[in-house]
């Protein structure tokens, strides 16, 4: 968050900085004040009994003044510097508008042309893009650090936020709100590109799956329209309609699997297909009931899907 990459990261930045030193400015002041507490009282402690009588003395008012009005003037000058910075975030109108939605422990985005994708969503350079933020499920927080975008996904809440990069780069996201056992990974990608590149990926990404390429990937696809896979996931352009599962239409576009569990290999998809509660334990896959050589057919398939 300290390597900000849109203007609204770098008033969240600004903002950090100021309350970083004012915290520095009170820890320092605080522990001077200890230490030298601790100096004075040090052999002389005893219980005062005179202390409701005595007058108004310099250490009562400085425990009014210290104590209440300094930390007060302090508190009312960020939370009003804090407004001001939240009132000059995601003004600006929008050009895309792009639903992420929180499931227990991936994310589904959907572009208004069709597309469909998950845990990886791309965006276009110097453009505002809107997120609508629904949850399947439970809760669940959006926030991509460098970006600077944090929101909860809250049931029945129609949250949202503004995100621009001002570079083209790939940042990564990561569910901030303790989701259950698999919270750590739910990761989400965000990648930002050249507009032209970007069309061209969007309009890609909304066709329907490529059709197999040999033998292999033609029987993996028959399979995977008659097990079990087709029962929870899509792939569009197939008889597979499933909807409790990512939609794998392109799924050899993206760079990890289960939400950032690991990495996109042809190995690791075998891995995962096999046995999914080894890589990613509590997800909602079941082991498979396919035979290893079906298992081979089935990725053959899949890392074709571009
Ligand atoms: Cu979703 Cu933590």
């Amino acid at each position: 968050m300290l390597d900000p990459r849109s203007d609204d990261a770098r008033r969240v930045e600004g903002l950090w900085w100021v309350l970083f030193w004012i915290s520095c400015a009170v820890v320092a002041v605080v522990t001077g004040f200890l230490l030298a507490a601790a100096r004075r009282r040090r052999g002389e402690l005893h219980v005062d009994d005179e202390i409701d009588r005595r007058p108004v003395s310099w250490g009562d008012r400085f425990v009014v003044i210290a104590g209440a009005a300094v930390p007060g003037g302090i508190l009312a000058g960020t939370f009003a510097f804090s407004l001001v910075v939240l009132n000059d975030m995601g003004s600006a109108d929008r050009n895309l508008e792009v639903e992420v939605e929180g499931h227990t422990w991936w994310w589904e985005a959907r572009y208004p042309n069709g597309a469909v994708t998950a845990n990886q969503i791309r965006i276009p350079v110097g453009e505002t893009v809107e997120l609508a933020l629904p949850t399947a499920d439970v809760i669940h927080s959006f926030w991509v650090p460098e970006l600077q975008v944090k929101k909860d996904h809250i049931p029945g809440a129609d949250n949202r936020l503004s995100v621009v990069a001002d570079h083209a780069g790939r940042f990564r996201g990561q569910c901030a709100e303790f989701c259950g056992l698999q919270h750590a990974h739910m990761e989400i990608i965000v990648e930002a590109l050249p507009p032209d590149e970007f069309d061209d990926w969007l309009r890609r990404e909304a066709e329907p799956a490529p059709e197999p390429d040999g033998a292999d990937a033609e029987d993996g696809r028959r399979i995977f329209e008659r097990a079990s896979c087709a029962g929870c996931h899509t792939i569009r352009g197939t008889s597979a309609e499933g909807t409790l599962g990512p939609d794998l239409t392109h799924l050899a576009n993206r760079d990890t699997l289960g939400a950032g569990a690991v990495p996109f290999t042809p190995e690791a998809l075998d891995d995962f297909i096999t046995d999914p509660q080894d890589a990613k334990p509590g997800v909602s896959m079941p082991p498979t009931e396919l035979t290893p050589d079906q298992v081979d057919a089935v990725v053959a398939y899949l890392m074709e899907l571009e």
